[in-house]
């Protein structure tokens, strides 16, 4: 693919980890930018009381703010036992401005006794560009463990064990959580569509 090609896309987040994991899962076929390239600081809106209403409320936002396509994600654990909580509330399950060890702390609490461990991490991608919007998602399903284990990764890492295998994502390398990971499988929606409008040209 010709670099003056590549599509030009602001992934709206501010956290690291994921921009990390985006990038490297995307490689070089988009150029992508992170909200401190586009030197916007503050934190966009994201009060949707659904996964996929937050991700098109925050790639309208830049889109609208900065004139430039962009694609924003939301990620929820859905646990059955909890009837899908936390759901769109994972970000502060604990309360505002709790830390991800407070949440996992609360989910574990909650989840004391419970026999039916079943969860599903969901991402949901939203892509608007020149104003029109696609989504995309990827989930990947697994069991909530009894107690926290491992250092890598953020968020509820250390409590999930992916379906088919013994460690829980905080114990696998960033490569390894790539492959398999809910938002590695909508980020390979993602691709997959633009790999089919570069076809398409
Ligand atoms: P976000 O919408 O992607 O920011 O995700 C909301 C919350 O879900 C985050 O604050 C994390 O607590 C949790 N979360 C999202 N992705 C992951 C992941 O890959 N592993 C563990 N927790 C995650």
């Amino acid at each position: 693919m010709n670099s003056k090609e590549k599509p030009r896309l602001v992934f709206a987040t501010n956290n690291m980890h994921k921009f990390k994991e985006i990038l490297h899962a995307i490689g070089d076929k988009v150029e992508l930018l992170n909200l401190a390239d586009i030197g916007f600081k503050g934190d966009i809106p994201e009060d949707q009381d659904t996964i996929e209403g937050n991700a098109t409320q925050k790639a309208f936002f830049v889109y609208e703010h900065f004139g430039l396509n962009c694609f924003a994600d939301d990620t929820g654990l859905e646990i059955d036992a909890l009837q899908g909580e936390p759901g769109v509330f994972s970000a502060r399950y604990a309360g505002e401005s709790c830390s991800f060890e407070d949440n996992m702390n609360k989910v574990l609490s909650r989840m004391t006794g419970e026999k039916n461990r079943k969860a599903r991490f969901r991402t949901v991608i939203a892509l608007v560009e020149k104003g029109n919007l696609t989504i995309f998602q990827g989930e990947i399903q697994g069991t909530i463990l009894l107690e926290k284990r491992g250092t890598e990764g953020f968020g509820y890492d250390p409590i999930f064990q992916p379906e088919g295998r013994q460690e829980t994502f905080a114990e696998m390398s960033l490569n390894d959580k790539n492959t398999i990971s809910h938002r590695a499988l909508a980020v390979g929606e993602l691709l997959a569509y633009f790999s089919r409008q570069q076809e398409e040209k």
